[in-house]
C-alpha cells in the first residue's frame, strides 16, 4: 500500500466513525459560493480540522468542512472550502479531499470556482461551463508513486469533463433561463493574479478563463474513475483584459452577487442527475 493511500485510509476510517452516509455526488464550492449548504438537507458535518492529517484551508472566505446530505433526492457530499496549492500544500495534499470523496462513494464530482475571464466575449458575472482544461502550469497531482488502489499510472484525459454531464448542465441552464458560456479553464499556482503578458499568453494557448484551483482536482478525480463536470463564475475579467487592478475582495463581491443564481443552476443540475 502506498504512503499516500495509507494516509487517505486514515482520513477515511476517521470519517466512517462519524457517519456511514453514502454520497453519489461530490460538490466542491469556490469563493463566494460558501453558503450553498442551505440548498441541502444536511445529515452530518465533519470539520476538516477533526480529520487526522487533513489539509486545512487558510484563505478568507473558505470555511472548511464536509457536509453530507441530500440535494433534492440525491445523496451528496459537499466540500465547503477547499485547499489551494498556493497555501503551500503539495498537490498530493490538495487533492486528498477529492480522493477521500471517491472513497466515500461518489460517482460524479461537480467542481465550481471563481475565475478570471480571458475570452473577450465574456463579462464579469457570467457563468462558464468548463469543456476542457490546461493544467501544465502547475505540477500534476499524480506525480509520485501511483496510488494503484485508485487508478492506473497513465490515465487517459481525452474527456476530463464528462460529455453527458456537460449536456445536462446546458439543458438545466436552458430550463432555468440562466445564460451560460463555455470554455477552457487554465490553472495557475497563484496566489498572485496574473500579469497582462501572462493573460495574453493564456489567451493564445486557447484558455477562456483562469483560476487557482479545479484542474488538479479534475485530474485526481478522473484518475480515480469519477465523472467530472465544472462551472466557473467569471468574477472578473483577467488582468489586462480589464483596465482596473484586481483585488480578492472585488472578486469575492461579484461571486457573492451571483451566488443565488449559481446555486440554483448547480442544485437543479444535481437534481436532474436522477
Ligand atoms: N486570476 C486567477 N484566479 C482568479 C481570478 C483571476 O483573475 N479571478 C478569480 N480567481
Amino acid at each position: 500500500m502506498s504512503a499516500q493511500y495509507e494516509k487517505l485510509m486514515k482520513c477515511y476510517e476517521y470519517c466512517r466513525t462519524v457517519t456511514d452516509f453514502q454520497p453519489k455526488v461530490g460538490l466542491i464550492l469556490g469563493s463566494g459560493l460558501g453558503n450553498y449548504a442551505k440548498n441541502m438537507r444536511i445529515e452530518c458535518e465533519i470539520p476538516y480540522g477533526d480529520i487526522p492529517g487533513f489539509p486545512v484551508s487558510t484563505v478568507q472566505g473558505h470555511d472548511g468542512r464536509f457536509l453530507f446530505g441530500y440535494i433534492g433526492d440525491v445523496p451528496a457530499v459537499l466540500m465547503k472550502g477547499r485547499v489551494h496549492y498556493y497555501e503551500g500544500y503539495s498537490m498530493e495534499e490538495v487533492v486528498l479531499p477529492t480522493r477521500l470523496m471517491k472513497l466515500f462513494g461518489i460517482e460524479v464530482l461537480v467542481l465550481t470556482n471563481a475565475a478570471g475571464g480571458i475570452n473577450r466575449k465574456f463579462s464579469a458575472g457570467d457563468f462558464m461551463m468548463i469543456t476542457d482544461q490546461i493544467s501544465n502550469f502547475v505540477p500534476s497531482p499524480l506525480i509520485g508513486k501511483n496510488v494503484d488502489e485508485l487508478g492506473e499510472r497513465f490515465p487517459d484525459m481525452t474527456h476530463i469533463y464528462d460529455v453527458e454531464l456537460q449536456q445536462l448542465i446546458l439543458k438545466t441552464a436552458k430550463e432555468e433561463k440562466i445564460p451560460i458560456q463555455q470554455g477552457i479553464y487554465v490553472q495557475t499556482s497563484g496566489p498572485n493574479f496574473e500579469s497582462p503578458a501572462e493573460i495574453r499568453m493564456f489567451g493564445m494557448l486557447g484558455a477562456d478563463a483562469v483560476g487557482m484551483s479545479t484542474a488538479c482536482e479534475a485530474l485526481a478525480a478522473r484518475h480515480a474513475g469519477v465523472r467530472v463536470c465544472g462551472i466557473s463564475c467569471i468574477s472578473n475579467m483577467a488582468c489586462g483584459i480589464c483596465d482596473e487592478e484586481l483585488s480578492h475582495l472585488d472578486v469575492q463581491a461579484v461571486a457573492d452577487k451571483r451566488a443565488g443564481e449559481f446555486e440554483r443552476l448547480v442544485t437543479r443540475m444535481i437534481e436532474n442527475l436522477n
